[in-house]
Order: C-alpha cells, then sequence, then structure tokens
C-alpha cells in the first residue's frame, strides 16, 4: 500500500473514489466549499434537494463526476459535529471505503471537513485513516471465490497539515493488526484447530522478534493442568498453551495478556441449541486479540515488556469428554465440580491465569468471550470490565475511550462470591441464572492470587451476528485497539 499526504485542493486528487466526510453544519470549510464548486455546485445541490442530509452514516456516491480528477466522489454523512468522536469518524470513514475497494486496485483519496479533523485532532485523523484503509477491505469472505472487497493500490489523505506520515503509517499497522484477529476468528474450527493456531502464531511471531513456546499436552499434564485438559478431552484434537514474550524494554512492569481460545464451543455434554452453536467458531477471540496485540507491539516496536498466553481447546462431545458432576483439580490445586460444560472458558483461563501468575505476570489482563450474560447485560457492542484491580481498569477504560471502543465497568462486590460454593468440592464451575457475567468473574479471581487483574468479557463486541455500512459480521477485532493505546500508554509512548 501506498500512501501519500496532500494539501492540494482534492479536487485535484487523481484517484478512482474521492471519499468526502461531511457534517450537518451549515458552514463548511473552505476545502470542502472549493470541492463544492469544482463540482459545479453538486455538494450544495444534494444537500439542498434532501438527497443527502449528512446524516450520521448517510451515504451518496456521485458516479463519474465531471470537475475533479476523481473518477467518482463518496459523501458519507458524520451527523452533528458536537457528536463527532474517534469512533463516528471511523466508521464514517469505512462507510466510504467500503463502497470503493469491490474492483481490485483501486486508487482512493479522502478529505474531511475540517471541524470533523479538529474534533479528533489531524493526528488521531491521519491514525484513523492508515487503520480504515488497511482495514475496510477484510472481512468475512475468506472462503469466497469471489471476493466482496479488494486492497487499495493507494491511498492519499488531502490534508493541510505535514508530518502525518508515521501516524498512518501506524494506524495501517493496527488496521493490519485487526485484519489478523478478525480472519483468525472468520477461520472454521476446522481449519484453525488448536495446533494449527499454536503454529502459525509461533511462526509469525518469532520473525517478528517475539520470543515463543508452545506447552504441548504432555507439558499440560506435568503443569497439572486439570481444569484446562477436562475442557479438551472431548475432543479428538490435543490442546495447546502458546506464550509469546516480546521484550521491547528492559526493565517496567511485566505485562501479560491471557486469552481464551475454544476454537470451537458446542457447549460439551451441556450441549449448546444449534442456533446459539453457529458462531462458536468464534470463542477463541479473547485468544485472537491477545494475539493481535503482541503482533501490534512488535510491528510498533513498543517499548514495553509484554507476555501474552494463549490457552486453546476444543469443547466436544464424546465418549471420553468430562461430564456433570466431575470433580477437576485446577493448576493452583483449586478442586471444581463440574455443573455446566458449557462454562469451559473459566476452566481453560483458570489453568492459564494461574500459570501466568508463577510466570511473573504484573500487570494481568484476561480477554474471553466468557458469557452470553455479560452480552444480555451490555449489549452486543459493549466490552464489560471486572476489576481486580481498579487502577489498571481505569486504565483501561481510558485507553478505550482514546480510540472510541465502549467498556463499561461490572460490580466485583464479594457477595457474588459464595455463589460458587459446592457441597463437594472447592468451589462449582458456575453460579445461578442472575448475574452470571459477575459469578464468571469471579470464579476467574480464585486463580490470579494478589496480582493486580482485570477480566474482559468481549462475548459482545469481538463478533458480529450482522453486517452494516462499516463492517462485515463475523469478526470485528473489538477490542484490540484499545488494548494496543492501553500498551502504548504504558510505554509512554501515546
Ligand atoms: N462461549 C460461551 C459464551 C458466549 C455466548 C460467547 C454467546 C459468545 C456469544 C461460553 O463458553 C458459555 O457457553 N457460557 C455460558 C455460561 C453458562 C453455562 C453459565 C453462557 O453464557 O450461557
Ligand atoms: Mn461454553
Ligand atoms: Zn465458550
Amino acid at each position: 500500500m501506498k500512501f501519500k499526504t496532500s494539501s492540494d485542493c482534492c479536487s485535484k486528487a487523481t484517484c478512482n473514489w474521492l471519499v468526502v466526510l461531511i457534517s450537518k453544519s451549515e458552514h463548511k470549510s473552505p476545502n470542502i466549499t472549493a470541492l463544492d464548486s469544482a463540482l459545479g455546485g453538486a455538494i450544495v445541490a444534494v444537500t439542498g434537494r434532501d438527497d443527502f442530509t449528512a446524516d450520521t452514516l448517510e451515504l451518496l456516491t456521485l458516479f463519474q463526476t465531471s470537475g475533479v480528477a476523481a473518477d467518482n466522489v463518496v459523501l458519507v454523512g458524520v451527523g452533528d459535529v458536537a457528536d463527532c468522536n474517534r469512533r463516528t469518524v471511523r466508521q464514517a470513514m469505512l462507510t466510504g471505503l467500503r463502497v470503493c475497494c469491490s474492483n481490485k486496485d483501486q486508487t482512493v483519496a479522502v478529505v474531511a471537513e475540517d471541524a470533523i479533523v479538529d474534533c479528533v485532532s489531524a493526528s488521531v485523523f491521519a491514525n484513523t485513516f492508515g487503520d480504515s484503509i488497511t482495514s475496510a477491505p477484510t472481512g468475512a469472505d475468506i472462503y469466497k471465490s469471489e471476493k466482496a472487497r479488494h486492497p487499495f493500490s493507494s491511498a492519499t489523505l488531502c490534508i493541510a497539515d505535514n508530518d502525518l506520515e508515521s501516524h498512518i503509517e501506524s494506524g495501517a499497522e493496527v488496521g493490519d493488526c485487526c485484519n489478523l484477529v478478525k480472519t483468525l476468528v472468520n477461520r472454521t474450527a476446522e481449519d484453525l484447530t488448536p495446533e494449527v493456531f499454536a503454529n502459525e502464531a509461533v511462526a509469525q511471531a518469532v520473525a517478528l522478534g517475539i520470543q515463543a513456546d508452545v506447552l504441548e499436552e504432555g507439558e499440560l499434564v506435568k503443569e497439572r493442568m486439570g481444569a484446562m485438559l477436562a475442557v479438551a478431552r472431548g475432543s479428538q484434537l490435543p490442546p495447546r498453551m502458546v506464550r509469546l514474550t516480546w521484550k521491547g524494554a528492559d526493565s517496567g512492569p511485566k505485562l501479560a495478556i491471557v486469552g481464551k481460545g475454544v476454537t470451537f464451543d458446542s457447549g460439551g455434554y451441556s450441549i449448546k441449541p444449534s442456533a446459539s452453536m453457529i458462531s462458536m467458531k468464534a470463542d477463541m477471540g479473547g485468544a485472537a486479540t491477545a494475539y493481535g496485540a503482541i503482533i501490534a507491539a512488535a510491528k510498533l516496536k513498543l517499548p514495553v515488556q509484554l507476555t501474552v498466553y494463549l490457552g486453546l481447546v476444543e469443547n466436544m462431545i464424546s465418549g471420553n469428554a468430562y461430564r456433570l458432576g466431575d470433580v477437576v483439580t485446577a493448576r493452583n490445586g483449586t478442586t471444581v465440580e463440574i455443573h455446566n460444560t458449557d462454562a469451559e472458558g473459566r476452566l481453560v483461563l483458570a489453568d492459564v491465569l494461574s500459570y501466568a501468575v508463577d510466570d511473573g505476570a504484573e500487570q494481568l489482563i484476561d480477554m474471553a468471550t466468557l458469557t452470553g450474560a455479560c452480552v444480555v447485560a451490555l449489549g452486543e457492542e459493549v466490552t464489560g470490565v471486572f476489576a481486580g484491580d481498579q487502577t489498571l481498569a481505569d486504565d483501561l477504560v481510558s485507553a478505550s475511550e482514546s480510540v472510541g471502543e465502549y467498556f463499561w465497568p461490572m460490580p466485583m462486590h464479594n457477595h457474588f462470591a459464595p455463589l460458587l460454593k459446592s457441597s463437594v468440592a472447592d468451589c462449582k464451575n458456575v453460579g445461578p441464572r442472575w448475574g452470571g457475567a459477575v459469578t464468571a468473574a469471579k470464579f476467574l479471581q480464585k486463580f490470579v492470587g494478589e496480582t493486580p487483574w482485570v477480566h474482559l468479557d468481549i462475548a459482545g463486541p469481538s463478533w458480529a451476528d450482522s453486517g452494516n455500512s462499516w463492517q462485515d459480521a463475523g469478526g470485528t477485532a473489538d477490542p484490540l485497539r484499545s488494548i494496543v493505546a492501553w500498551l502504548e500508554r504504558q510505554s509512554g509512548n501515546s
């Protein structure tokens, strides 16, 4: 991909597509006024006729326009400038760009009203541009013979500011990592098995200077990871735990991210109904996002020490699968009575979290598509934040705000803990129906000791049941951008 910036009037940008971000405000900035007159007043005309009111994500394509160097002009609304933020700008940019990449090798230029650039700042706008150009074409079409969208061959940002190249480039790196995460999530469970995930992750990580090792089944047994192994037992496919370390600094806190990597969740003997099982190839979204985060850290050369742990297993049914009523012994010695084999993610995380703690984690985050209850509580676009440590949770929420992803705190009061009491073992693996996302988090807390820790339930945002103007159905890569922003802040880089 070739990126350029240009301070010329965007009417002079020679390209297949010119994407124009416009607000509802009456007074457009000089660049839009100049574009409008080059177009013979077309923008004012469509706005005047109410064909295009610049409402949020409203789209109007002017094909084969004359007066400008671009072949076609795509108008995208962002609504009121007052409501403008990084999320609306990214969604608007993606909405416009996704119109422009159905053919191969397209060239594109992007321009926005000054007020829109100003509301996020020129550097953030440039970062969003690099990110969106890179990520717009990648979606759910990986198994289609005819791809729905194609990468752009060049992209120009029409903006008066200089020195935005580095922001565009870092945005593009993050966009690339988002594509990696989306594609991992969209791959089938038949294709992306625990073993394949582990092998591919290690190969790609090592090429970027990330240290990598894999614990195979025998080593998981030696580590006494009885909870994770119980989940894995029903599958023909052997489990894996991947550990990746990026040493971008010699000092500073040891950051650690644990990802739930259930490559398929049938529910086990507590089997899921078909309608809930259909999307369960995506139950490795936590591992994919954790993996994307360390790849981003390496590509951006962030001066942090980060270790990522991926718990990779498949939750299946067989004569050898774990049963309801079984008691399993987790790595830290806790015995767990199984009341529901569909509450498997917390069993995987229990052992991987305790491994990470013993491995020296000083700031510990886990990401998991853990509960439907969290989606009931917060909806499909919000990550649930369960604060074992309030400072770490606040830092993550603040990082999410800086990139326009949604994080929201969930309760962690102690009265939830006794709901996991078992009459035969130290605890059971599920609580009652109400507060299911919280009891899941309370379960995880038993395995992190005193380590500052936050659990992120990403069951909603990491996956989209249906597509819209700015993203396909399927893997979304949300909340990768927040995690990268948090890592940048840890390194004092932002
Ligand atoms: N992977 C699911 C959670 C999930 C649900 C992710 C919907 C994405 C969309 C998890 O393993 C699960 O099955 N959780 C159960 C927990 C219950 C048995 C306590 C759930 O949410 O129903
Ligand atoms: Mn499950
Ligand atoms: Zn699951």
